[in-house]
């Protein structure tokens, strides 16, 4: 009797194994299917505050001193798909001049994981220092004007193998401007370049 029943248990061993198997196996399947089935969307960036502290043009050396402080959202529109992040930099634009690079993060920071649906706010992010040039317009630089500046921010992601580049055109008063409710700033979405 004890001989015969053996071989049955075993059986249904092996019967929950494969079950068990199969489950994880149709699972993964599936997983796998809906991460394909899913069209990768880039990363998206916004501007959501923008401080111009400094922007100061000395004649006699041909230099810009700038301060220039932003919060950067970053946003993954996907419902599955991670973001890893391994290059983020932010250089702003003002005619031909270039101000930064500033690294958010690249490879040698800890690798960056941005979750479906989810956010991550860069907050105060300073551009600043001193930048020489020979171009530059002939509007004098008053405390009254608004500063057309392209911020450019160029990215790396390694699940959708994407190399990007967002610009963000901003409408900036200097800081030290008496700012009205008005020209409060607004977010701007960034576009791809
Ligand atoms: C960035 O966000 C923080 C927190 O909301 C705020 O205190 C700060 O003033 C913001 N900076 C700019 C440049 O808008
Ligand atoms: C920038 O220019 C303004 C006006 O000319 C001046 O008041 C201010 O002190 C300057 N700031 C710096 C840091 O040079
Ligand atoms: C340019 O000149 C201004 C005023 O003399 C000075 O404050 C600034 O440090 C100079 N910048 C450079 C890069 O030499
Ligand atoms: C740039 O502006 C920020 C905000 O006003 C300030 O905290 C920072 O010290 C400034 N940096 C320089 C180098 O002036
Ligand atoms: C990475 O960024 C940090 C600052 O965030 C910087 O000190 C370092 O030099 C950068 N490394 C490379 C390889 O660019
Ligand atoms: C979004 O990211 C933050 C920080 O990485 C995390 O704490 C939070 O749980 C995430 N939210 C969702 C809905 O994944
Ligand atoms: C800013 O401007 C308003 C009206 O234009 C004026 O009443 C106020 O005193 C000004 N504030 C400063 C700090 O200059
Ligand atoms: C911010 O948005 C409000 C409402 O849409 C608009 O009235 C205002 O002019 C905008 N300000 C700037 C500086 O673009």
């Amino acid at each position: 009797m004890s001989e015969t029943e053996s071989p049955d248990i075993k059986n249904t061993g092996g019967g929950v194994l494969l079950f068990l198997f199969v489950l994880f196996a149709g699972m993964f399947a599936l997983v796998m299917s809906r991460r394909h089935s899913e069209s990768y969307k880039v990363p998206e960036f916004s501007v959501d505050g923008a401080d111009l502290n400094q922007f100061n043009y000395t004649k006699v050396n041909h230099t810009i001193s700038y301060n220039l402080t932003l919060n950067v959202t970053l946003t993954n529109p996907n419902t599955i798909i991670y973001f890893e992040l391994s290059d983020v930099q932010v250089t702003a634009r003002y005619q031909n001049n270039r101000f930064g690079p500033v690294t958010l993060m690249n490879s040698s920071t800890t690798p960056f994981l941005q979750g479906p649906k989810n956010t991550t706010i860069f907050q105060n992010v300073v551009v600043q220092g001193h930048s020489k040039t020979l171009l530059f317009d002939r509007q004098p630089m008053n405390a009254d004007q608004i500063y057309n500046i392209g911020v450019e921010i160029a990215f790396r992601e390694k699940f959708g193998r994407m190399c990007g580049e967002v610009i963000c055109n901003l409408k900036l008063p200097l800081m030290s401007f008496n700012r009205t409710s008005w020209d409060r700033y607004n977010t701007t979405k960034c576009s791809k370049v």
